[in-house]
């Protein structure tokens, strides 16, 4: 969600040079990358990108390419780039993505930039955004993270937390919500350590509440929350404010306490599990989802299997998994018992699978319920949007859209759930 934010800041500049969107890469004067370096399959998919534009470029000699973001902040990864694609134009990491259009000024006169910072730059206020989404709004709230859990490279691409403004942000947020957007999603690596940075800020909790407090309707959410400071506060926000959508993200990576030690996540599952009891117990019907990584270097089997039974106990409405991948520079990197490959994959797969049940399972239950939704639209249908987030394709495209209806459950088709509006 962050990089696609980004994506709309640097389409916005685009749009101040009087550039328009093309679905055709063959048409395009202008081929942005924006990077992600989160695992390893990431990046590779990046140089075979940007390697096939060698072809567009000897055609149109107009073609300004670019690659930015969190690959690129790496200084190995941006100067492999250069040297195997020396027909691109602008690379630049994120620290330094903000001016962006200076870069940008530069290319049309035919100027390359290769500029990858070492430090953070302030943080620059009144961005233009180009949105791609006339529903939902994301809007930053910080930058970095202080974390380091030992498998992730973020906080080395991304620098250190960086809050905004708590007014900053409301002012973003009335103005988008006077413009007609009715959900407005937060984002920071971990939202709740928003205004640690900060002596005067108020807490993230009491960002939300002042933001659900502003006029309209609307509907707020977040993304990411990080369980070691996942507070009471927010919780009873999240509960008692009309406008909280009632939905969190709870990355918990592993269901082992040694292997969230290992991992630097600074909670133990016992810590989480009350988390998950109280949001449920304020919150029913509170839609859950988490982030896990199997394969963690010395994860046993009996310590995966902790984690295989955490989602069985939790029964998430959905869940991302992914396979541990090692990360050049981080604490992981250098420990003792990387696992195999072919553990890590059937390993990954037993928890997709699990979860795809309990998924499944989750959805049925929903057949025949009546629930309050906004309507958007998906291709050529409407789609009504739950309170928390879930996905109602309706059976008519005859309501207006950005409504709010009441729609019956009537069928699930392979997890797809079709329903009726009532009102
Ligand atoms: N390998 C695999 N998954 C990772 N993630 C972060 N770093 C790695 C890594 N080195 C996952 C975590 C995080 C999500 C965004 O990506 O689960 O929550
Ligand atoms: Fe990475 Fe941990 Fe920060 Fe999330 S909290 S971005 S996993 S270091």
């Amino acid at each position: 969600q962050m990089n696609v934010h980004e994506s709309e800041k640097i389409a916005g500049a685009l749009k101040e040079f009087g550039y328009e969107e093309t679905s055709c890469a063959t048409e395009a004067d202008c081929i942005v990358f924006n990077t992600c370096c989160i695992r390893e399959g990431a990046e590779q998919k990046i140089f075979g990108n940007v390697g096939a534009l060698k072809k567009l470029k000897q055609k149109n000699k107009n073609l300004i390419i670019a690659v930015v973001g969190c690959m690129t902040q790496q200084k190995s990864s941006a100067e492999e780039l250069k040297r195997r694609f020396p027909w691109v134009d602008i690379i630049i990491g994120t620290f330094n993505s903000d001016i962006f259009s200076e870069y940008f000024k530069k290319a049309l006169d035919s100027q390359k930039t290769f500029e990858v910072l070492d430090k953070e730059m302030e943080i620059i206020e009144n961005t233009k955004f180009y949105r791609t989404s006339g529903y939902n709004a994301w809007v930053n709230i910080m930058y970095g993270c202080n974390n380091f859990c030992s498998y992730c490279i973020v906080p080395y691409v991304r620098g250190r937390e960086r809050s905004r403004k708590s007014e900053d942000i409301i002012s973003e947020v009335k103005g988008l919500i006077a413009s007609g957007y009715k959900k407005i999603t937060l984002l920071g690596q971990n939202v709740n350590s928003y205004g640690n940075d900060r002596e005067e800020e108020i807490s993230f909790a009491e960002l939300c509440k002042k933001i659900c407090a502003l006029d309209g309707d609307f509907r707020l959410s977040f993304m990411t929350s990080h369980p070691k400071d996942f507070s009471d506060e927010l919780i009873d926000v999240i509960a008692s404010e009309k406008k909280m959508g009632k939905y969190v993200h709870l990355p918990v990576q592993s269901g082992n306490n040694e292997i969230l030690n290992k991992m630097n996540r600074k909670y133990t599952i016992e810590r989480y599990e009350s988390i998950i009891e109280k949001l449920r117990a304020k919150i029913p019907n509170v839609v859950l989802t988490s982030d896990f990584i199997v394969g963690f270097p010395t994860e046993t089997e009996q310590q995966f299997m902790d984690t295989y039974r955490l989602v069985e106990r939790v029964r998430y409405n959905s869940i991302f998994a992914f396979i541990y991948s090692k990360r050049k520079g981080t604490v992981a990197e250098k420990m003792e018992g990387h696992i195999d490959l072919e553990i890590k994959r059937k390993r990954v797969n037993m928890l997709l699978d699990l979860q795809h049940k309990i998924t499944a399972e989750k959805t049925e239950e929903f057949v025949g319920k009546t629930l309050e939704v906004i309507v958007t639209k998906e291709g050529n249908s409407n789609v009504g949007i739950t309170e928390s987030g879930l996905k109602i394709w309706l059976k008519s495209n005859s309501c207006e859209l950005l409504t709010y209806h009441n729609v019956k459950v009537v069928t699930n088709n392979k997890n797809k759930l079709i329903g009726e509006i009532i009102d």
